[in-house]
């Protein structure tokens, strides 16, 4: 073979491997080099991801041991015996063929033992330096026990309040989304891949997740091109220009395909288009369950569609480890793609400088719960409260009594939230251990035992002390467990016998502050006029105890924004403040409350409007909301100008004061409208925000800068447009209120 063909195979050869050769400092020949020496059986070894079959009690199974050994293993997740983990690895680094180290993977998702608000709390704070030091505090705990890769941030949009997995999601907005993404990112990782406390993230699930149809999760997902770049893809996009070094795909099927057998979405979206160079994981069973969708015929049949998607490493099932050599001797599979999945499994064990220090635990102590990280944890939960009906009751004063009553008031499992692994619950301080712990004059009556209880067995205690008390704390919301994956529910009302408490109650005439700890958007409509005050408090973690007094007493102010639109009621999800417009919007010119509906109406008498009878079309609360306890003016909004061209941006601001009595935090936001477009475009979209904090009567003018970019979009032949005409543009303190403006782009 002449010099030029030998030059060309190995081009060909080694480009087979390099997905995007950057600045990879030798990594790429490294790989190579690898690969050369790697048995198929190894390599087949790399691709498999083991479950808890790796036996985290009792002692490690020989066979587990001999697999390591034989380079038959790549990584393991939930292996929580760090005895195990030191075994494991260094059979791996000094016993296997190539000592290729093992990844040890775990689900951190917003804590590992010091546990923050649920990921939707800390979409609630809208504070990027929040969400990325409760990732780094994770990253931190975590990599001590020798955990170097998470399944985290978890990045679907959401916009629908029954899909039990909005709890762990950054919301409903593109833009919100996309700012946490990079924070999480740059926590979880650190500055220093190599560092022993940089944890690789998991973007996941790949993707469309949270659009499942009815918020059944698991459910088909049908997005076409256009809403799933300019709705769904950015946050992932945002994520790997991040560099996160890992990505999962997701159960569902987008369109007609299972997303881990897609090759659409896992090659030519994220390889070709966004550049992705990391690895991908498989979501537990994801590859198998291609079945019982209906798209793989067997075992081997979906191991050979996910490989040909591009799908790197199968968690917990054994499709690849059983069929790759089979695929392979039937020519179906080539070494040349087994590589590309090896490759990109390597790389990341290389960029995470494993080779040469590979992860153990680490023998420190007290890396557990320092005050540095309860603190963060404190201050994570304050700024994700929303305030969403305050009636003059809060802040509290000291000189009252309390009454403390409610499923949630002492509840320390139910307070860490969905996907709390490790997070240890006589670790949490819950309002009953904060207010035990104050000089506070309270009386703690349960009123009922857990969130779902429906005797009323206790109700008489509670009103008693409603009844000898000047103020009623009702702590309500959901277990734990009625959020996270799987827990969708169709009514999200709030469970149990809990409103018929509160109505009990609201008898005695006394003040109530409801303080709602769930996984979700909490449908409050049958109540709300029966309480004075309304706090959502997500599922705040270790410290929300601490974090509600503080905020309850006025010692801090709720500090957070809705992340999702909050809906009367489930009926009216999915629900979103960046809708579209529609033939026939709803308005109150047109809406006639089906109470006060004429009988024997006409036909066609009542306003034809996208609206529903009974719920009308507005949420409860919307998008960006949250009440603080002062209170701002927006006045004065200027543009710079009133038309630009494409390659022109344009500044917009405003002033706002506080006019209130109390130092006060505000997230003003930023909104734009797209009027006439090549495809319709949703009646507003947030574009950008900025926290500020204003002590009494001091006012800023706050400025934000569009850029051209920032007003283009994807059409449904994957192009990204910009088009000249109308633009509306509003700052202000939610999605639906503000002062406006518009532009022009010529
Ligand atoms: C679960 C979840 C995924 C998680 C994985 C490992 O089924 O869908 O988010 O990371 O399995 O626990």
């Amino acid at each position: 073979m002449g010099f030029l063909q030998r030059l060309f195979f190995t081009v060909i050869a080694f480009s087979s491997i390099t997905i995007l050769a950057q600045s990879d400092d030798g990594i790429e020949a490294e790989i190579h080099s690898l690969l050369s020496k790697m048995t198929i059986e190894e390599k087949i070894g790399q691709t498999s991801l083991r479950g808890t079959s790796s036996r985290v009690d009792g002692s490690l199974s020989d066979e587990l041991k001999s697999a390591v050994r034989e380079g038959r293993i790549g990584a393991f997740l939930n292996v929580m015996n760090t005895d195990y983990v030191k075994e494991l690895q260094k059979i791996a680094v000094e016993e296997s063929p190539n000592k290729i180290p093992l990844l040890f993977g775990r689900d951190v998702i917003h804590g590992f033992k010091t546990i923050f608000p649920i990921p939707l709390g800390i979409a609630a704070t809208w504070n990027k330096d929040v969400a990325k030091s409760g990732a780094r505090i994770s990253a931190l705990e975590a990599s001590s026990v020798g955990i170097r890769w998470t399944f985290a941030p978890m990045l679907d949009i959401s916009r629908d309040a029954r899909w039990g997995r909005i709890a762990e999601s950054p919301g409903e907005d593109p833009f919100l989304a996309s700012v946490l993404a990079k924070a999480y990112i740059e926590g979880f990782q650190g500055e220093d891949l190599k560092s022993s406390t940089s944890m690789a993230a998991s973007i996941k699930h790949f993707i469309g997740y949270g659009a499942a149809i009815g918020g059944r999760d698991y459910n088909t997902v049908i997005i076409h091109n256009a809403l799933l770049h300019n709705v769904y893809l950015p946050p992932f996009k945002t994520a790997i220009d991040a560099g996160a070094l890992t990505l999962m795909t997701a159960f569902n099927e987008i369109n007609g395909i299972p997303a881990t057998g897609n090759k659409f979405l896992l090659k030519d979206l994220l390889r070709d288009e966004l550049g992705f160079n990391g690895f991908i994981v498989s979501d537990w069973a994801s590859v198998t369950e291609m079945i019982a969708h209906g798209y793989a015929r067997d075992y081997e049949h979906a191991a050979e569609l996910s490989i040909k998607s591009g799908m790197d490493m199968e968690m917990s099932t054994h499709a690849y480890e059983n069929s790759i050599q089979k695929l392979m001797d039937k020519n179906l599979i080539s070494e040349k793609e087994l590589d590309f999945l090896v490759a990109n499994i390597l790389r990341v064990k290389l960029k995470m400088g494993l080779f040469e220090k590979p992860s153990f635990p680490s023998n420190e102590q007290n890396v557990f719960y320092k005050t540095e990280y309860l603190e963060a944890a404190k201050n994570a939960a304050i700024e994700s409260f929303v305030l969403l009906k305050n009636e003059d009751v809060l802040p509290l004063s000291s000189n009252q009594t309390f009454a403390v009553i409610g499923p949630l008031a002492d509840a320390p499992h139910e307070q860490l939230g969905t996907w709390t692994f490790d997070g240890d619950k006589e670790k949490t301080i819950t309002p009953v251990d904060a207010f035990q712990n104050s000089s506070i004059d309270f009386m703690f009556a349960q009123g009922l035992t857990y969130s779902r209880d429906k005797s009323t067995e206790l109700f008489e205690e509670a009103i008693s002390a409603a009844e000898n008390s000047d103020v009623i704390l009702f702590f309500g919301g959901e277990e734990s467990i009625l959020s996270g994956e799987a827990h969708s529910r169709a009514n999200i009302d709030l469970p149990g016998a809990q409103e018929e408490l509160i109505s009990k109650l609201a008898e005695t005439g006394k003040p109530i502050v409801l303080v709602i700890m769930a996984g979700r958007p909490i449908s409050i409509m049958n109540i709300i006029d029966k309480v004075d005050a309304v706090l959502m408090a997500w599922h705040p973690g270790t410290m929300g105890g601490p974090a509600l007094f503080d905020v309850l007493a006025g010692i801090s102010e709720p500090g957070g924004r809705l992340p999702v639109t909050w809906p009367k009621d489930g009926a009216q999800s999915p629900i979103y403040y960046n809708h579209k417009n529609t033939g026939r919007p709803a308005d109150q010119f047109n809406y006639t409350n089906i109470d006060d509906i004429p009988i024997g109406a006409w036909q066609s008498s009542i306003g034809n409007r996208s609206h529903y009878l009974d719920l009308g079309y507005k949420p409860h609360f919307p998008f960006g909301y949250g009440l603080t306890y002062t209170d701002f003016e927006y006045s004065d909004i200027s543009i710079s100008s009133k038309s630009i061209q494409v390659n022109e941006s344009v500044e917009i601001s405003a002033k706002v004061k506080n006019i209130g009595s109390r130092k006060g935090r505000e997230v003003v936001q930023l909104y734009v409208q797209d009027v006439v477009a090549s495809i319709t475009r949703p009646v507003k979209e947030l574009k950008g925000f900025e926290i500020i904090t204003l002590n009494p009567g001091e006012e800023k003018t706050i400025k934000f800068t569009i850029n051209p970019k920032d007003l283009s979009f994807v059409t449904f032949n994957d192009e990204r447009v910009l088009e000249p005409g109308k633009f509306n543009v509003w700052i202000g303190p939610n999605s639906s209120s503000g002062i406006n403006s518009s532009f022009e782009l010529k």
